[in-house]
């Protein structure tokens, strides 16, 4: 099926690029920044986040005139834009003027000016605003030739619990329960005497003087997520009605907790999001794979982009360190190889006034005889000779299960250990995965499972009748399912579901639950056939389950203390072929790794590169079908890969082996016969 981004990136071939703010230079440096782009191989550049006081710098006025300029000096040297609604940073005479349109935190304290992101998104003066500016722009630029996609906002994420957003939170309840009684009882108010008589008196869960509702508080997640996507919607349709017909997205932001990604994906055009992964961290690798294969099913396995990162050091954490250009160049591939059809940054030329005076860019302070800016025009060479890989997919035949209501459902204060951390979790379990070189969905809950033989949850806590459904039906159709723990604890509501749990799974896991049980710090032994590394032991910790197992064979069992002898991790074959394995517990990860190889095991599923050897440290992922090597390690890694190949990096022929300096990679594509299907055949 033909994608939105098909035309352009068929003309421009993998987006590469990062954001541009050439309202911070003087219209010499433009000319020059064009120059550097092109010669860096860049062709796309995302201009205007935040150049609202600048378009607006009264109430009214408008200033496009040096945007024209920066456009056509920009199509002069073929570099295509990115244009953007500045609507996440309002110029501060709005706020000063309108301070209803300033968010406030949940203690009551305005924000104000000063930083960015100083709007309420249920503030109509905001939104109209917003919606004013957007369409100027629009009427302005729809049809410029060298606008090719649109990006509104930036990072939506700004929570309000201002007046305006009581509001439209009583709208939005409303909507969904159409009478205070069905929100008193999805709100289960007979609890501490919160019975509300009328919506009017529902309020956004503000400062209280203990533990709010939960889910009084999951409502207004929900509601959040939707105000913001309204925000966005509104200015998308405003683009569309003023003739853009280029693709229109915004950037998401991996496992941000403030939006629902599930139920803004089908809102952009295409799916872009900005990743900051921190390479101190040895897991990153990991870690970042998991959110682009999130961002991929986000997208239901289309090409998305990667909008930005770091060409160095960042300057929001607290310590940070730099970033190799090597490290840059594997993260890059690392995208591309994972779904991207292109690579971006923040941002070209390093600002030297503001709050990212210090964070990297692709063009230093010291300007283009740097590391940092040769590696960012060696990455240009390497994205311009992809060309195969362009529109292409990853083929995965494991499933694995990630949902944000469940998540902020789960982290709601007053249960059992606030220590059990759904993101935690679904880490832990992707993990083996990546070490295995294991291709892997991230799907929603309740998503056809039919495609995969091997369907992972690590934790998800509301499990309504649809997603139950659909891990019975894929177990039933022969997939073997992994679950677990706190999964299928409530309903929609995030209602307890009472019962043995999980309820609407125990049949088919065999297994069933009666006590969440916070492990003593230092975990306990746990044993059994599972259990690899010391004879005979693995552990548990955090979290645990008092579990009986009713129908499925116990794999391994708790050792010691509360839990003495019960079930830790049990298995049941399932008529029809599948198999369901029930974790009660947070394992380590040995033993966590063992369960998910039993599971990958009996399902069959290979290795991404079947036949490959040496992918110690080397990431492999397959992407149509062209096979990426990146060697994460300092060592040289010698890869066996069956076939006859061209790395298309290096053009060069690859039979059988390839030799991977330490933080190098090869991007593998298979050797086209010579001579075939031309009529020269026999001249030579
Ligand atoms: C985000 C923002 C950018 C910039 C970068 C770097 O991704 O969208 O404007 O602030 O972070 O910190």
């Amino acid at each position: 099926m033909p994608h939105i981004m098909d035309r352009l990136t068929a003309e421009l071939g993998l987006l590469y690029g990062g954001d541009y703010n050439p309202e911070q230079w003087d219209p010499s440096v433009w000319r020059e920044d064009a120059r550097l782009m092109r010669e860096a191989g860049v062709n796309l550049v995302t201009v205007g986040v935040f150049s609202w006081a600048r378009y607006e710098p009264e109430p009214g006025v408008r200033d496009f005139a040096w945007l024209d300029e920066v456009l056509d000096v920009l199509q002069a040297h073929g570099i295509a834009v990115d244009l953007a609604t500045p609507t996440a940073s309002p110029p501060p005479w709005l706020g000063i003027d309108h301070p209803e349109t300033l968010p406030v935190d949940r203690d009551g304290v305005r924000l104000v000016a000063g930083s960015r992101n100083q709007f309420a998104p249920s503030s109509r003066v905001y939104r109209e605003a917003a919606l004013a500016i957007t369409c100027d722009l629009a009427a302005r630029y729809a049809r410029h030739p060298a606008v090719r996609m649109w990006h509104v906002g930036n990072e939506y994420g700004q929570v309000d619990f201002g007046d305006e957003a009581a509001r439209e939170f009583r709208a939005w309840l409303h909507d969904r329960y159409g009478s205070i009684d069905a929100l008193n009882e999805a709100w289960g108010t007979a609890f501490w005497s919160q019975r509300y008589r009328d919506f009017e008196d529902v309020l956004p869960p503000r400062r209280a003087p203990y533990l709010v509702n939960p889910t009084q508080a999951l409502d207004f997640r929900r509601f959040t997520s939707d105000e913001l996507l309204a925000c966005y919607r509104e200015q998308h349709a405003a683009l569309r009605e003023a003739g853009v017909t280029a693709p229109i997205t915004t950037n998401f932001m991996g496992f941000f907790p403030g939006a629902d990604y599930w139920r803004w994906a089908d809102a952009v055009d295409v799916v872009a999001d900005d990743q900051y992964p921190d390479h101190a961290d040895p897991r990153s690798p990991a870690d970042a794979a998991l959110v682009q294969d999130l961002m991929r099913g986000l997208g239901g396995g289309a090409p998305w982009l990667l909008l930005e990162q770091a060409a160095g050091a960042t300057s929001w954490r607290e310590h940070n360190l730099p970033k190799s250009p090597e490290r840059m160049r594997l993260d890059s591939l690392q995208a591309v190889a994972r779904g991207a059809d292109g690579v971006c940054f923040f941002q070209w030329r390093a600002s030297t006034a503001g709050a990212e005076r210090f964070h990297s860019a692709m063009l230093p302070h010291a300007g283009p005889d740097t590391a940092v800016h040769r590696g960012v025009r060696r990455l240009g060479t390497d994205l311009a000779r992809l060309h195969p890989v362009i529109g292409s997919r990853v083929a995965a035949r494991t499933a694995l299960l990630f949902d944000w209501e469940s998540w902020w459902a789960a982290e709601e204060p007053g249960r059992i250990t606030e220590r059990l951390r759904t993101l935690d979790q679904v880490r832990a379990y992707y993990r083996p995965l990546w070490d295995r070189g294991v291709a892997v969905d991230v799907v929603r809950p309740g998503a056809a499972l039919d495609a995969y033989d091997v369907v992972v949850v690590p934790q998800t806590y509301l499990l309504d009748d649809d997603a139950a459904t659909s891990l019975r039906a894929a177990a039933e159709g022969g997939a073997c399912v992994v679950v677990g723990p706190m999964t299928g604890v409530a309903d929609r509501n995030a209602h307890v579901l009472p019962g043995r749990f999980p309820v609407r799974l125990a049949d088919v896991l065999g297994v069933s639950g009666e006590e969440w049980v916070a492990l003593p710090d230092g975990g306990v032994p746990v044993t059994g056939a599972l259990v690899t590394g010391t004879p005979g032991k693995g552990s548990a910790h955090t979290h645990a389950e008092l579990l009986r197992a009713d129908d499925a064979e116990v794999l391994s069992r708790f050792a010691d203390g509360h839990l003495a002898g019960a079930p830790a991790v049990t298995r049941r074959d399932v008529p029809g072929g599948g198999a369901a394995w029930y974790v009660g517990a947070v394992l380590d990860e040995p033993l966590l790794a063992a369960v998910l190889d039993d599971a990958l095991t009996r399902a069959g599923v290979p290795a991404a590169v079947p036949g490959a050897v040496g992918l110690d440290d080397v990431e492999a992922v397959v992407r149509g079908d062209v096979v990426f090597l990146l060697n994460r390690g300092g060592e040289t890694a010698r890869v066996a890969v069956p076939g006859t190949w061209t790395d298309l990096l290096t053009g060069d022929d690859v039979i059988d082996v390839v030799d991977l300096p330490p933080h190098d990679a090869a991007v593998l594509h298979p050797a086209q016969p010579r001579n075939q299907g031309t009529g020269d055949d026999e001249v030579h």
